[in-house]
């Protein structure tokens, strides 16, 4: 049987039930969302660093910078380039969509690596006023877009990968173990 292309309901968030069980063992979404739930404290801590910033002891401003940079580089960046990798494809194929359905996503990655740009350049400079409040403009601003980045793929993306089927969430796994991602030992 074919299965009809999805409607604009299949993109509705549902609550309460996880809408398409997995049909085997292998849960991407699962694993996603426990990839997820290790990223939350360390994003929690951009807008905490972005509050104290005003208040750190000059010596201690670019350890604190370089800290979130390596975070927001290894841990956040690679999550990203894992999923615009392996997950975001599988949930276009999905939607019957040429890469339109997580395109949006992308550019939220895209915006992410730009700023940590930002904020990794500003460690470059000498500690000043200006290092202060171009830092703390950029952690708060790097802390929204990728809370609502996570709530995103957690309500509306990762729900479609249920509907890959056993074999093809198996491939996935396997796709996203040969990108070093895929465990919960992964932070980002
Ligand atoms: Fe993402
Ligand atoms: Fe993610």
């Amino acid at each position: 049987m074919v299965t009809p292309p999805p409607d604009e309901a299949d993109h509705d968030p549902t609550e309460g039930t996880d809408p398409w069980p997995s049909e085997s063992g292998v849960d991407l979404a699962q694993l996603i969302h426990t990839e997820h739930q290790g990223l939350i404290r360390p994003i929690d801590q951009l807008q905490e660093l972005a509050q104290e910033l005003p208040q750190i002891e000059p010596s201690l401003l670019k350890e604190r910078l370089t800290e979130s940079v390596r975070f927001l580089r290894h841990d956040l960046l690679h999550h990203a380039a894992a999923e615009e990798e392996v997950i975001y494809p599988a949930v276009d194929r999905v939607l019957r969509s040429t890469g339109g359905a997580t395109r949006s996503m992308m550019m939220d990655h895209s915006r992410i690596a730009e700023m940590t740009g930002e904020l990794e350049r500003l460690l470059e400079g000498p500690v000043s006023e200006d290092l202060r409040i171009s830092a703390q403009r950029l952690l708060f601003g790097l802390e929204a877009l990728i809370s609502n980045h996570l709530n995103k793929e957690e309500a509306i993306y990762l729900p479609q990968l249920g509907r890959l089927g056993a074999n093809g969430q198996a491939d996935l796994l396997a796709h996203l173990q040969g990108h070093g991602s895929g465990g919960p030992e992964v932070e980002g």
